[in-house]
């Protein structure tokens, strides 16, 4: 049965297996070792209508972390990287978007469900589609309110946890449900070692007094594309970022705290636990870096003008 689509209804195409076809007639088996498991590799990034036209954001650096988070996997994604811009860049056009999000998501298809993955063929996806003001517009002025989660952030040793893999979101759906639950927007994670890691879907970064810190990758987060951006935009301009373990003390009396992701870009951070976070609304370093960020993606800033890639028509499909 063809599934109809409710949800993004001005989105007519996605890219499956090499083509593009109707958003509905992208179909996989229901005993697909992905369902089955968990066993995928996604990425998420953001097209921009900049001053120039279509951009991707950094889509080279987003197809190596997909590889990557595959080859942790032991997946290989059937695609070379040109083909895979090829594809995301036709997805964008063919569905006639402007600035939009790219999921683009390869996992292991149908072949036998014994746990043991590598005859299965790699099924792989490449969906697009508007999504404005993840985490709520009103996000933006007014900050997110965010609790620790009672569920800890996987640790390297157990699943690698720096590989952006489907199965391993189950814990950031708990820790998002729970964080809703008690009627906060976000929920932030501890590592195993019981310092900060990150937000469910979003990187954090603390500022105490002019200085920036946000956790390394020893702490099992994500390595963020947007984290490494803003640690890089951050010290271009003259902001002193470290790069270090972070207790969950400080978070409660830091003066700032933002978090950044491809979805949510930089969302500040107005309370945690019920503690006002400086004066309970965005700080000063946080309105700069989103300020600085929102003319780099509008491509006003030709500096940075190497996070933007051009959405050309390709002749692959
Ligand atoms: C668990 C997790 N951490 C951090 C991030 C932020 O990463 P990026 O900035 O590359 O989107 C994401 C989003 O992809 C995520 O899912």
């Amino acid at each position: 049965m063809m599934e109809e689509n409710k949800w993004f209804p001005d989105v007519e195409k996605i890219w499956f297996n090499g083509k593009l076809v109707k958003w509905e007639e992208a179909q996989i088996h229901v005993l697909s070792h992905g369902v089955a498991y968990g066993s995928g590799v996604f990425e998420g990034l953001r097209c921009y209508n900049t001053i120039d036209g279509p951009r991707t954001f950094r889509v080279k650096e987003h197809i190596e972390r997909w590889r990557d988070s595959a080859k942790q996997i032991r997946m290989t994604i059937p695609y070379s990287d040109e083909e895979l811009i090829e594809a995301i860049n036709n997805t964008i056009i063919e569905n006639k978007l402007e600035s939009c999000y790219i999921r683009p998501l390869a996992f292991f298809g149908y072949h036998s469900l014994g746990v043991h993955p590598l005859d299965c063929p790699v099924d792989v996806v490449i969906a697009t589609w508007p999504w404005e003001n993840y985490l709520g517009a009103e996000t933006i002025e007014k900050g997110v309110s965010c609790c620790f989660s009672p569920w800890i952030r996987v640790h390297s040793q157990m699943v690698p946890s720096a590989a952006k893999a489907t199965g391993l979101y189950i814990g950031s759906m708990l820790a998002r449900v729970d964080a809703k639950d008690k009627g906060f927007d976000e929920a932030l994670m501890l590592d195993g070692l019981g310092n900060v890691a990150e937000a469910c879907t979003e990187n954090i970064f603390v500022v105490k007094d002019g200085v920036i810190a946000t956790p390394g990758l020893d702490s099992s987060i994500l390595p963020g594309i947007t984290r490494k951006s803003i640690i890089e935009l951050a010290r271009d301009l003259g902001y002193t970022v470290e790069v270090r373990s972070i207790a969950r003390g400080e978070v409660y009396s830091a003066n700032e705290i933002f978090l950044t992701g491809s979805a949510a870009e930089i969302k500040p951070v107005r309370e945690v636990d019920a503690r006002e976070i400086g004066a309970g609304k965005p700080g000063p370093i946080t309105k700069h870096l989103i300020s600085e960020f929102s003319e780099i993606v509008k491509g006003e800033n030709s500096k940075y003008s190497k996070w933007l890639d051009p959405v050309t028509k390709m002749s692959i499909q």
